[in-house]
């Protein structure tokens, strides 16, 4: 998989607002945010070995981990960032990875997130198009203001690739996107 274009999203400062704090991922946290997923992308694979594969994701490596944390401490959630080469001139991030802890979910920690992100990129970094690709249902990102890209600009079939930017981009957006094809991260 060429993942050349990626690269890590800008840091960002952490945020915090009753007990729950949003911040970078520390390395000793890596096993744990990875293993939030395990249910979804696990593929049957035990423990060790789906941190073995997520430890030497070349995809994981180059992207920034944000997670939401407890008062306590204690992992909520977590996502990734990414650079994308930029379209219609304005910065452009993908996000993924989007997990929350199997017995915390269901409590909007994984909504928090995203919105937390969506914010803070285009407050601090000025980013102005976002990019994910959805595995599950369409409706958790389209309350967040995500659409569907084309039909033709999907590049696979088992994840819907969606686009959150304002209206008057996303017609030079979606021409880049079909210019220069960025494929699935
Ligand atoms: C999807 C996920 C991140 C949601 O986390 P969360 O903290 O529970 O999310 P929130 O509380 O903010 O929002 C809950 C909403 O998520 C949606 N949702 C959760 N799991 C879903 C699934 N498998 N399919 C579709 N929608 C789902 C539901 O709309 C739910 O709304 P409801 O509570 O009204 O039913 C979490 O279920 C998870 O970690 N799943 C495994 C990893 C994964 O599939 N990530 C998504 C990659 S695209």
């Amino acid at each position: 998989m060429a993942l050349d274009w990626l690269c890590p999203a800008p840091a960002l400062p952490a945020w915090c607002r009753d007990g729950l704090s949003l911040r970078e991922a520390a390395a000793a946290e890596m096993d744990a945010v990875y293993l939030m997923g395990r249910d979804a992308w696990g593929d049957g694979c035990g423990v060790a070995e789906y941190l073995r594969l997520c430890r030497d994701s070349r995809k994981y490596r180059r992207g920034r981990w944000h997670v939401l944390t407890a008062a306590d401490g204690g992992l909520l959630c977590a996502a990734i960032a990414y650079r994308l080469p930029s379209l219609a001139g304005r910065l452009t991030l993908g996000l993924g990875s989007l997990a929350t802890a199997p017995e915390a979910r269901g409590r909007g920690h994984a909504s928090l997130v995203l919105n937390g992100l969506l914010q803070a990129y285009r407050r601090h970094c000025r980013a102005e198009v976002f990019l994910l690709f959805a595995d599950i249902d369409l409706r958790f990102y389209q309350r967040l203001g995500f659409l569907p890209l084309p039909a033709a600009l999907q590049p696979r079939a088992d994840a819907v690739g969606m686009a959150l930017c304002a209206p008057e981009l996303w017609e030079p957006s979606m021409r880049a996107l079909a210019e220069r094809p960025l494929g699935y991260f």
